[in-house]
């Protein structure tokens, strides 16, 4: 059996990353699989300070903008993370299962907590125990994400098996991730050897899915590059991080490989590739953003979507914890 489960959190500044890393994929692999889940991890987002407000507002631009990009609420589950309680039932477990010294390799946590360590939330610190949670109390199989998740789903798989051993019951799959398509690390436009992030202070390192068309070309053309045409092969670019991440994203965008695109923009100037890739750009999001708005208007809609995606990942859910709280021995009387 297969089943994928996957998730972003809503913090605002839903990128081009996050489109072309993530949902994209689910999109594509949606259409080929009926057991999709889809999740929007509120409770993630708590591990940094959110304001409450923001996180609401968030909650719901997140769930518009995966129906606006194809995601069907009808074929595949899709909720909000807190709506499921199983799931931070299942991460205490996890909490108990997982090591220290496996969380303490976790590069994103040292990233994320920087040098006041000692000032993170214990919730960004086991962070990836709750991620591990939300996939398998599913038992989900395949996990679509973006290269910086890596070694999140390495830690889920250790856990998975941790778990059947300490307690003796083949439980839980050891779920695959699937890096997909080009562009499984999209780079800052900006600065090549960054990542495109919500977090980082200039908007001008990101296109967010909701830049309308204007802001999107001015973007582009602010984008950093080198003096040199495009190269005619795939070679050509490597030592140019600003060129390969432009024409990745332009592979990933169109559904072609780099080398594909390269055989046709080959020798070109940046200026007009450039006003090519705003083009297909536009094309791409465009349709996505307008669906978005409309979907905001009435955010009735959205609701509704999250009351009955919760209920049905709940009817999952729920029986596989209690096989948890079995095997662990959690008495019942
Ligand atoms: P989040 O919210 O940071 O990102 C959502 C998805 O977008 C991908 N992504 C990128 N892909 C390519 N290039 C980039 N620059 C880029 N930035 C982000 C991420 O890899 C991710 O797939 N921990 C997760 C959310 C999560 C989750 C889960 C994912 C919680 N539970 C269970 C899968 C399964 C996160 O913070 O993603």
């Amino acid at each position: 059996m297969t089943r994928i489960f996957s998730g972003a959190q809503p913090t605002g500044n839903l990128h081009l990353g996050n489109y072309l890393g993530a949902i994209r994929n689910w999109v594509r692999l949606q259409k080929e699989h009926d057991d999709c889940i889809f999740c929007v991890v509120d409770q993630h987002a708590i591990t940094v300070w959110q304001d409450p407000q923001d996180l609401t507002r968030a909650t719901r631009e997140l769930t518009a903008a995966y129906i606006a990009a194809g995601i069907d609420p009808v074929k595949s589950i899709l909720f909000n993370q807190s709506m499921v309680p199983a799931h931070a039932q299942l991460a205490w477990v996890f909490n108990c299962v997982a090591r220290i010294g496996w969380l303490n390799r976790m590069t994103q946590f040292k990233d994320k907590a920087g040098k006041n360590r000692e000032n993170a939330s214990v919730g960004l610190y086991v962070y990836p125990n709750l991620m591990a949670a939300d996939i398998l109390v599913y038992k989900a199989t395949h996990v679509p994400v973006g290269e910086d998740q890596k070694q999140h789903l390495e830690l889920t798989r250790d856990i998975a098996v941790k778990f059947n051993n300490d307690f003796g019951a083949e439980i839980f799959p050891v779920p695959e991730p699937l890096i997909l398509g080009e562009a499984t690390r999209v780079m800052s436009l900006r600065d090549g050897a960054k990542k495109m992030s919500k977090s980082d202070p200039s908007d001008y390192s990101r296109i967010n899915m909701t830049d309308d068309a204007d802001t999107i070309s001015q973007k582009l053309r602010k984008a950093k590059t080198d003096p040199e045409p495009l190269p005619e092969t795939v070679d050509g670019l490597a030592g140019r991080p600003e060129a390969d991440n432009l024409v990745t994203i332009f592979a990933a965008m169109s559904d072609r490989t780099r080398a594909d695109v390269l055989a046709e923009v080959g020798g070109i100037q940046f200026s007009d590739f450039k006003q090519r890739l705003t083009d297909l750009m536009v094309s791409v999001l465009g349709p996505i953003n307008a669906e978005m708005k409309r979907l905001l208007a009435d955010p009735a809609e959205i609701d509704r979507v999250l009351r009955s995606g919760a209920e049905r990942a709940n009817a999952v859910a729920e029986p596989i914890l209690q096989e948890v709280h079995r095997a662990v021995g959690f008495y019942r009387p």
